[in-house]
């Protein structure tokens, strides 16, 4: 299991010094509060089960980030796929992004970026080669996050979401 150093993160208010959220892994009873965030913030939503899902295939590297009153402003969750390399036959793990979001009142605040370092790192347990993400054509704040990280657009995937909007495909080496 991976040590909770590696996925928690205290983030400090810059004048006053107090602690201000939490970066921690997901448990089980913050799943209603993970899908609030996911509700009010993405048109994706998923059902409990698929939450709980990830959760139980992935805890290290399905986050959240919690306020001083406790409450989740955010989360990460991945899952690992296995898919062909481009170079060979063989199979490899890929870590793939499936949502990430931030309450809008905490945005702008380096939340997502801890959350997704943090996730980043414990993922690579799996022996993954590759992350992979989809975005919307048109997230620029979120094309600016996975770019600021080192992600490329590798392709674009033609009406990959529901309403026909068209999806870069983003990547990173390990
Ligand atoms: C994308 C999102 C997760 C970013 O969360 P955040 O906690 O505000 O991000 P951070 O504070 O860590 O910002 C990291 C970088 O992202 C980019 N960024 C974030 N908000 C931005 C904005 N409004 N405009 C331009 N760039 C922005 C910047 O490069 C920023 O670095 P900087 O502050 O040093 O300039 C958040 O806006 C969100 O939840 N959006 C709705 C859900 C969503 O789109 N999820 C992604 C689906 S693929």
């Amino acid at each position: 299991m991976t040590a909770n150093k590696e996925t928690e993160t205290k983030i400090f208010n810059p004048t006053t010094n107090e602690q201000e959220f939490l970066i921690r892994k997901c448990i089980l009873d913050d799943i209603d509060e993970v899908i609030e965030v996911n509700e009010r913030e993405l048109p994706e939503d998923y059902p409990f089960f698929f939450y709980k899902s990830i959760l139980d295939n992935f805890p290290e590297c399905f986050l959240v980030a919690q306020n001083k009153l406790g409450k989740i402003v955010a989360y990460i969750m991945w899952r690992v796929e296995k898919a062909p390399s481009i170079n060979s036959l063989k199979y490899i793990n890929k870590a793939h992004l499936v949502s990430i979001a931030v309450s809008e009142s905490y945005r702008r605040r380096g939340i997502a970026t801890i959350l997704l370092s943090n996730s980043m790192k414990a993922i690579k347990k799996y022996k993954i080669h590759e992350y992979v993400l989809e975005v919307r054509v048109s997230n620029y704040t979120a094309i600016r996050l996975y770019e600021k990280l080192d992600y490329k657009i590798e392709n674009i995937k033609k009406n990959y979401y529901r309403d026909g909007e068209n999806a870069y495909f983003m990547t990173l080496a390990v």
